[in-house]
């Protein structure tokens, strides 16, 4: 029975997060530093990716074993050609909650079409409303203007409301968080800023470049009062508070500072298919190699049901400097 299957810490399974390419056309430096994404990067082939109608099969068996929302993911899953065949095929499975994060390059074009294939939301990511800042985070100088018309259009388009996620580094955009705040203030966006993670191994995590999220509570706030909301959902992984004076909503992911394990109810499967349960696991389990080995749906249930019920995970929880340098997956392959 879907409702059962909690892991070792009593967690459901609720959450799935589908990486479709491990490409993308930035090169954010907390993510994908160019040094190390450079033009010889050897990136998966097309071959290895799960096809849409293997990832919608999963998605079935994962909705069986209690899943309530999928978020593709990438990389960019923006890049990976007629995703909105994808979303078809998983807007048809009853119950879901179907949402995408995207860097929002592509959203003046893909909104209305993935929109239209059955989407319901998009986050975007934006780190900076000023040209200069913004080029030195995404590394490919993309200019804020396009990422702001695509979190038009996908409004626009009603994938509604739109999450607009800004992570911060203190010694770049610390500063960008004020203009941000003004420009989505009554918006009807929502804005959540992300503490800066140790993920994957080549990003140069330092924690004194982390703006722990109390600290811009208290920036924010001395502006324009807010005051904390309550989560939608257990396992939320932002804190919500509200302007006092009405003009809307805002969040701060804090998953340095306080870690969100407790409830932490997410799965997530690779472009190649391989399940990892957080985001800093080092190991995945290859749920390609038994679709392509024609298991049956029940075997395949079993596996993914066994590995969460022997979930431990709670790495932020547990994250000193020196598991920062650990071994893990790479958040563009892993999609955040
Ligand atoms: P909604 O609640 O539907 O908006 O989804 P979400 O907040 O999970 O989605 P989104 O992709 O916008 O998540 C924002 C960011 O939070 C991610 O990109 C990660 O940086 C971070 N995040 C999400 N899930 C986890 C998690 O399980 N662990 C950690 N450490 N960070 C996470
Ligand atoms: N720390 C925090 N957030 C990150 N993201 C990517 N890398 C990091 C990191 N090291 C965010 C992106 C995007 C989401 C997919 O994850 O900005 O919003
Ligand atoms: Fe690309 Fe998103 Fe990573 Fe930036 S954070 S490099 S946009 S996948
Ligand atoms: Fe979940 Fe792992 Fe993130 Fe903790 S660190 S919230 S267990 S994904």
């Amino acid at each position: 029975m879907p409702s059962s299957l909690v892991d070792t810490r009593a967690r459901p399974l609720r959450d799935l997060r589908i990486s479709v390419t491990d490409r993308c056309n930035f090169r954010c430096s907390y993510c994908m530093p160019k040094e190390v994404f450079g033009p010889g990067h050897p990136f998966l082939e097309r071959s290895r990716l799960l096809a849409f109608e293997e990832i919608a099969r999963l998605a079935r068996i994962f909705r069986s074993l209690g899943v309530e929302k999928i978020r593709l993911t990438g990389g960019e899953p923006t890049l990976r050609r007629d995703l909105d065949r994808l979303v078809v095929l998983l807007a048809q499975i009853p119950g879901l909650d179907l949402t995408l994060t995207t860097n929002g390059s592509l959203l003046e074009q893909f909104a209305r079409p993935l929109a239209d294939a059955g989407l319901h939301r998009v986050s975007v990511s934006l780190d900076s409303l000023d040209d200069a800042t913004f080029g030195k985070m995404n590394d490919v100088g993309f200019p804020v203007a396009r990422v702001l018309a695509g979190i038009g259009a996908a409004a626009a388009a009603g994938l509604k409301p739109v999450k607009v996620n800004g992570v911060i580094k203190r010694s770049v955009n610390l500063g960008s968080v004020l203009p941000l705040a003004r420009h989505f203030r009554g918006s009807g966006h929502i804005l959540r800023f992300i503490e800066f993670m140790d993920v994957g191994t080549t990003n140069g995590w330092r924690m004194d470049e982390v703006v722990p999220s109390r600290e811009l509570v208290a920036l924010i706030g001395a502006e324009w009062p807010i005051e904390p909301v309550e989560p939608n959902y257990p396992g939320e992984v932002a804190e919500r508070w509200r302007y006092k004076d009405g003009a809307g909503e805002i969040g701060f992911i804090s998953s340095v500072t306080q870690a969100f394990c407790r409830n932490c109810s997410r799965a997530r499967l690779s472009a190649e298919g391989r399940l990892f349960t957080c985001l800093f696991a080092v190991r995945g389990t290859d749920l390609r190699a038994l679709l392509r080995g024609d298991a049956s749906d029940d075997r395949i249930r079993e596996t993914i049901a066994a590995e969460w019920r022997a979930r431990d995970d709670r790495y932020s929880e547990i994250r000193k400097s020196e598991t920062a340098a650990l071994p893990k997956i790479e958040m563009s392959y892993i999609g955040g």
